[in-house]
């Protein structure tokens, strides 16, 4: 479990319980424990790769802040926070991230532009990742709810070697894509170039 703490300021201005009780007016029962479950799990690949625990926390905690907010929310969202248009042609699996962050910033008061960013990258990775970043995308892929043929190995390899893992997930994404027929946002492909294709 994780202690009672009052995050530093710039991080979240409150306690964990209280960003907990906005989390859970934003969310429904089963993604509540997903994002307690990319919490932990953050927290603990924080501690191995020297990243700092309440920066981990919030950012697991709010990474699907807005997953379940409507097109019609996201698409005013766009507009309100004059995001690229291009944003438009796509969807939730985008929007949450993307859009995600500034709603994030708004409505949660959260301004840190690490943990914005992790947010941001959480759905489709980036050419350049930080240190949170990577433990934000794989912890999302990997917490203990989560259950696919090669979750073990994906575990595994997270607290072995945690740009491997970022590899791997971006492999796997790519190729679930690809084999459901779906559209692949450029970025996604950006990111494969990076992490996946052999130099
Ligand atoms: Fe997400
Ligand atoms: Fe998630």
């Amino acid at each position: 479990m994780v202690k009672e703490i009052e995050y530093q300021e710039h991080f979240f201005p409150g306690t964990r319980q209280e960003l907990l009780n906005k989390l859970k007016q934003s969310v429904k029962e089963k993604r509540y424990r997903h994002i307690l479950g990319v919490e932990q799990t953050a927290i603990s690949l924080a501690e191995i790769n020297q990243v700092d625990l309440e920066k981990a926390s919030v950012a697991g905690l709010v990474h699907d802040y807005a997953k379940e907010r409507t097109t019609a929310e996201f698409k005013a969202a766009i507009q309100q926070y004059q995001l690229d248009s291009d944003l438009l042609n796509w969807g939730n699996f985008i929007w949450h991230g993307v859009v995600g962050a500034e709603i994030i910033r708004d409505e949660l008061k959260i301004t840190d532009p690490e943990i914005l960013n992790a947010v941001r990258r959480h759905t489709v990775g980036a050419v350049k990742m930080t240190k949170l970043d990577k433990l934000i995308y794989v912890a999302d892929f990997i917490e203990p709810s989560r259950d696919f043929p090669d979750v073990e190995f994906a575990r595994s390899l997270a607290f072995a070697d945690l740009d491997q893992a970022v590899r791997f997930e971006t492999k796997h994404t790519l190729e679930y894509l690809v084999n459901s027929s779906q559209t692949i946002y450029p970025p996604a492909i950006d990111t494969y170039n990076q992490w996946v294709v052999k130099k």
